[in-house]
């Protein structure tokens, strides 16, 4: 694991693109892992504007989400399904179809979740997987625990996470309990990661991930053992390092 400091988190912003672009550069077809909340936005943004710009092609890239919520309507605006097509999607030239998201609608979950793993293995593995982190230190939805879970799973969301969450919902009742994650495996098995942070509220949560021991109680540490993980910080983010 290697981490980079910037100004602010513009420039994380565009740092994290140019990373992104090199790699569908390289590799047109490339499988990108992608996340949800407020840090990849700026990214996701940057990405908007290299595409319009001609210098980003995403018309053979394939995406696997790292999560969704359960038991909230794909159409709902607060759904991760909704976030991404708003946020990424219908502002470059994906076809649709080439990206995905857990279904936490699912009937049966726990067969969506081997559905997944096995649609992320059919498509040749992540590429490069995009990552946030929560200020528990989880990553996708897997949360702080004596155990971490391999493959995509229900998470029973921390009560610190709900919290966090509650910022896009009408009431704190609608914030959903529970999301469908990739695992520890499938983050640990991308050939490389990239960690956006920015602000100082993330600050105890990176330091805790970079500077402590490697433990399932800080979920991002286990990245520590990912050869090619790199965190991309601002200086807030970086304060404790
Ligand atoms: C989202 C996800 C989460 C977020 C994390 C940070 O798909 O997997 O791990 O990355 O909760 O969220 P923000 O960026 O909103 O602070």
């Amino acid at each position: 694991m290697q981490f980079r400091v910037f100004d602010n988190a513009s420039q994380v912003a565009q740092a994290a693109a140019l990373l992104v672009v090199s790699q569908v550069l390289r590799k047109p077809d490339s499988v990108l892992g992608l996340a949800t909340g407020s840090s990849p936005v700026p990214t996701y943004r940057e990405l908007i504007r290299l595409y319009k710009a001609g210098v980003a092609d995403f018309s053979k890239v394939v995406t696997f989400n790292l999560d969704e919520y359960c038991h909230l309507p794909q159409e709902h605006p607060c759904s991760y399904h909704y976030f991404m097509r708003h946020e990424l999607f219908d502002h470059i030239n994906i076809p649709i179809e080439n990206t995905h998201l857990p279904d936490g609608n699912a009937t049966d979950l726990d067969a969506e979740s081997v559905r997944y793993d096995a649609a992320i293995a059919d498509a040749g593995g992540i590429d490069l997987q995009i990552l946030g982190i929560g200020h528990n230190a989880h990553i996708g939805f897997n949360e702080p625990a004596d155990t971490l879970v391999f493959g995509t799973h229900v998470s029973d969301l921390s009560p610190s996470t709900i919290q966090a969450n509650r910022r896009f919902f009408d009431q704190e009742e609608d914030v959903p309990r529970q999301a469908l994650t990739m695992g520890m495996g499938g983050i640990m098995r991308a050939s490389c990661v990239l960690l956006i942070a920015t602000g100082q509220d993330k600050a105890q949560a990176i330091y805790e991930s970079i500077r402590g021991e490697m433990s399932p109680r800080v979920p991002a540490s286990m990245l520590q053992a990912h050869p090619q993980a790199f965190f991309l910080l601002d200086r807030k983010a970086a304060k404790l390092l």
